[in-house]
């Protein structure tokens, strides 16, 4: 298994603060957010790690996170020139997925969960995960039966079919990049991910599993306070 953190993007939401930094470089608590996710996968026996970034402050990251000793881990770094969206990072990441498995998580997704057993039993197909939350519009929702079976899912909908955000990890065999290829730009211009994970679902492929945990998608002010706080109760 291979694993893939998407850093990129202009984080306009966070303006000023991302006007001296990356979003994903932003304290929470006592790091910088990154290592969170990076931690995400680390913990969970992920070693061979690609980490895209935004070019503006991409010799930050490389002075931060440099080969990835200091986390157990090997980095390997791609810039992404313009914010092309999520599903693009499998475009990117062709030649370093290879014939493996791959984990992406996103650079400002924060969760309190251990994904070794569902990141170690992985065999094919894709994996995506379902947390309750109150705000479902902000994401990606899914729509499920009782036994788990994806009824739908659709990026930030304007009436949400359920409660349930997708949150920013997902596991996928790689046929990933050749799904992502056929992605074709939303309205916001993005190759979105629900698109490639539709791939999977059409072929009876994709499976969903619900996990009920901390979670931020620290990009906006208050989410970042919320994880801040979260992890100075919990550190400290
Ligand atoms: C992205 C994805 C969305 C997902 C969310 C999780 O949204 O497009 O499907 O639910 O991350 O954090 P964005 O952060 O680009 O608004």
């Amino acid at each position: 298994m291979k694993g893939i953190v998407l850093a990129g993007g202009r984080a306009t939401r966070l303006r000023p603060l991302t006007q001296i930094t990356s979003k994903q470089l932003l304290p929470v608590y006592n790091k910088p957010m990154i290592f969170y996710p990076i931690e995400t996968l680390t913990k969970a026996g992920i070693t061979d790690i690609l980490i895209i970034i935004a070019p503006d402050y991409s010799g930050q990251f490389l002075n931060l996170l440099g080969t990835g000793e200091q986390f157990g881990a090997k980095f390997t770094y791609e810039i992404q020139e313009e914010p092309r969206g999520l599903a693009d990072a499998f475009i990117m990441g062709e030649q370093f997925i290879g014939n493996d498995n791959v984990t992406m998580i996103l650079g400002d997704n924060i969760f309190d969960y251990d994904f070794t057993n569902e990141i170690s039993q992985f065999d094919k197909g894709g994996l995506i995960f379902a947390k309750k939350v109150p705000d479902p519009a902000r994401y990606a929702v899914v729509e499920f039966d009782n036994a788990n079976n994806v009824l739908s899912i659709v990026e930030k909908p304007e009436n949400p079919k359920s409660d349930y955000a997708v949150p920013g990890i997902y596991l996928f065999d790689n046929k990933v990049s050749e799904f992502a290829k056929k992605v074709t730009p939303s309205k916001r211009g993005e190759l979105e991910i629900p698109d490639v994970y539709n791939q999977y679902l059409e072929r009876g492929e994709l499976k969903v599993k619900t996990i009920d945990c901390e979670w931020e998608d620290a990009g906006t002010f208050n989410s970042l306070l919320r994880a801040n706080n979260y992890w100075a109760k919990k550190i400290r």
